[in-house]
């Protein structure tokens, strides 16, 4: 990244628009907002131009550009349509340490206009670095759909109540809290409605109640992609004070998390002395004592939370302790394994069942091998390729038909994702051959033959 998205209070400064044509007009009437102090010098300006300038009183002076025009200027917008008379434009900006925007001309330009979404003091600009204006102004309209208009009358509510919130909490992060919990709450809808007076007693009231207490979420990241992660567990993320995350969350998930936002590892690492067990138990302990804290706790898990992925004894932990909790589901690896591969689970000519198993079986339990050895029924297979040629092995031994279709997909939905087909007898070999690295879920069934394959 080489330019930094500033917002600029032009208000009284003093801007130039070299140009007098369309483009200049479109300039001119972008920073009209601003209240700039705007000048225009140009060869020729058009009838539109001149009627604009003279209608809001900004100078136009009709010459050719002289290199002292830019002196004491904040910002020198060239707009002229003659790449001569901008690039000279530029190279006095240049000398006069001028911040300049060449139209169309990115790499010349020291300021570029970015795409704005305005509701009322609310701005966003997007920036592309001038790559594509036609990206940014799609993503402008993206954005413009996802923000409502009730956003601007917010922002100014918060703004004229901030001073009286600061006073009445001191602390940086209650304040902080504070604000997090009256943006979930009914305050937004009633300043969107327009009763302020309502509003203020609700703010009232909010502020002389103790503050409530902390919460551990638990929730999904999904299998990878941080696009599958659903929208209440990006909320989470975005409000959390802190974020206990496992291994296989990746980082453009955790890129999500609010940024001052505490992240622990908790995940299980190859150095790590095995004790499952005491390792569970202390991220139990933290979950809870943050919790105590009064603080938002994410307990952030690949996957869906209660795949796999001992939520359920965090779940007994929370309650034993009393502690509030909630569950935000995710996408499951194996309905993201399934979705890439293009694997039918359920496709009623072959399969009127799915089976969730996994290749590492815990101690004193024992998988029903005939039940899972059935034809018409798809077994999704959790946990890395250690158990897997065993679990195919003894499907077999079983009764399987050792022709079953079944298909090992690794890093689905990330970057180096992998798919190998095969069959439950040659699966084991084929995984061999493949080297496959990352999480590996595996697909077995007649479903399976729907897989594609890595390309
Ligand atoms: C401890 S389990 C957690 C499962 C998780 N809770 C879920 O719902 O997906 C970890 C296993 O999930 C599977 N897995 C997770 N992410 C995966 C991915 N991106 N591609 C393939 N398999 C994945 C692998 O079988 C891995 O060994």
């Amino acid at each position: 990244m080489n330019t930094l998205v500033l917002a600029l209070k032009l208000a009284n400064q003093p801007c130039l628009v070299v140009g007098g044509g369309e483009v200049a007009r479109r300039k001119i009437d972008a920073l009209l907002g601003t209240e700039a102090r705007i000048t225009v010098v140009a060869k020729s300006v058009s009838g539109e131009v001149r009627d604009r300038c003279l209608s809001v009183g900004i100078p136009t002076h009709e010459r050719e550009f002289r290199n002292d025009d830019v002196s004491g200027q904040l910002l020198v917008v060239a707009a002229t349509g003659d790449s001569a008379v901008n690039r000279a434009v530029q190279r006095a900006c240049e000398e006069h340490r001028v911040l300049v925007n060449c139209v169309d001309d990115a790499e010349h330009s020291t300021a570029q206009f970015p795409a704005i979404v305005n509701r009322g003091p609310v701005t966003v600009g997007i920036s592309t670095q001038g790559t594509s204006p036609t990206l940014a102004r799609r993503l402008r309209e993206q954005i413009e759909a996802l923000l409502p208009d009730s956003v601007g009358p917010l922002a100014s509510y918060l703004g004229s109540r901030r001073g009286r919130v600061k006073e009445a909490l001191p602390e940086p992060r209650a304040r902080q809290k504070f604000w997090d919990d009256a943006l979930d709450s009914v305050l937004v809808d009633l300043i969107a409605e327009g009763h302020l007076d309502r509003a203020d007693e609700h703010l009232s009231r909010r502020l002389t109640k103790p503050a409530k207490s902390g919460i551990v979420s638990l929730v999904g990241a999904g299998p990878g992609d941080p696009d599958l992660m659903t929208l209440k567990a990006l909320h989470r993320l975005q409000r959390a004070d802190v974020v206990y995350h496992d291994k296989l969350v990746g980082a453009g998930v955790l890129d999500r998390c609010r940024r001052d936002s505490r992240r622990v590892d908790v995940g299980r690492r190859s150095g790590d002395p095995g004790n499952a067990a005491a390792r569970q138990a202390s991220i139990n302990e933290r979950l809870a004592a943050d919790a105590g804290q009064g603080l938002r706790v994410v307990r952030l898990k690949g996957g869906d939370p209660l795949v796999f992925g001992r939520g359920g004894e965090e779940i007994e932990s929370l309650v034993e302790r009393g502690v509030p909790f909630e569950i935000v589901p995710g996408v499951t690896a194996g309905l993201g394994c399934a979705a890439i591969a293009g694997i039918p689970l359920t496709h009623r000519e072959w399969a009127q069942s799915v089976r969730f198993v996994t290749a590492q079986v815990h101690r004193g339990t024992a998988p029903d091998w005939p039940e899972l050895a059935k034809p018409d029924q798809t077994l999704v297979v959790y946990m890395g390729l250690n158990g897997l040629e065993k679990l195919c092995y003894r499907l077999v031994q079983v009764g399987a038909d050792p022709t079953t279709p079944a298909v090992v997909i690794s890093r689905a939905t990330l970057p180096g994702e992998r798919i190998v087909p095969g069959t439950i007898e040659n699966l084991g070999d084929r995984v061999r051959a493949a080297a496959l690295d990352g999480p590996v879920t595996t697909i077995i069934g007649r479903v399976a033959s729907f897989a594609r394959t890595d390309s």
